[in-house]
């Protein structure tokens, strides 16, 4: 998908940069608070996140908001090296990075699976999460006006738990709340 190459490019130039990549996670910190009260995580829950991307800062602030470890999992091995390289620079604790495509992924050991906005194969990957896992599923979709450069995804597909809407320059418009 474009917008997925897009944000790619975009976050292999921010994170050259620390005051860059301190922004872009600013950026992302009342979207990602907001997704751990409407899915009440905790330091007991085990955390995937999909498609980390070079700064994975959903997944750098999952673990800071709530202290659980968060394992993130991107299909790009470039923006895996990045990501792996910005743990270990930072000395972050709690987070791991592995390259493996969600529609390969195990789900079967998290309480907690976090979609990022720009996946591809989000629905196959969301089918695949429900039929084969008890976790909650946190899924990202975009704002009304950018909905149609994203991925498609029928979100009605299941019951929606819960969701919140954010108001911010990302293109996040909601994160919906799935739970079996
Ligand atoms: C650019 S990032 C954005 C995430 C953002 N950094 C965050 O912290 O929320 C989106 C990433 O999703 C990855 N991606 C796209 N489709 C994927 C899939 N099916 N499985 C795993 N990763 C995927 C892309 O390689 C890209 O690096």
């Amino acid at each position: 998908m474009k917008i997925t190459k897009i944000t790619q490019s975009i976050e292999k130039l921010l994170i050259t940069n620390k005051l860059f990549l301190k922004t872009l996670i600013a950026f992302y910190k009342p979207v990602v608070k907001k997704e751990v009260m409407v899915a009440n995580i905790n330091n007991s829950d085990t955390i995937l996140f999909v498609g980390g991307g070079s700064a994975p800062c959903s997944g750098i602030l999952l673990n800071e908001l709530t202290g659980a470890n968060v394992k993130i999992i991107d299909n790009d091995y470039n923006s895996v090296v990045n990501a792996q390289k910005i743990i270990y620079k930072y000395n972050l604790k709690g987070l791991t990075v592995e390259c493996c495509d969600g529609k390969d992924a195990d789900y079967s050991k998290y309480s907690i699976i976090h979609l990022a906005l720009q996946i591809d194969s989000k629905q196959k990957i969301v089918d695949k999460i429900i039929s084969s896992s008890n976790a909650k599923v946190l899924v990202r979709i975009p704002k009304e006006n950018v909905m149609n450069i994203y991925d498609h995804f029928d979100y009605e597909k299941y019951k929606i738990n819960n969701f919140v809407e954010h108001n911010n320059l990302l293109n996040i418009g909601k994160t919906l709340a799935y739970e079996k």
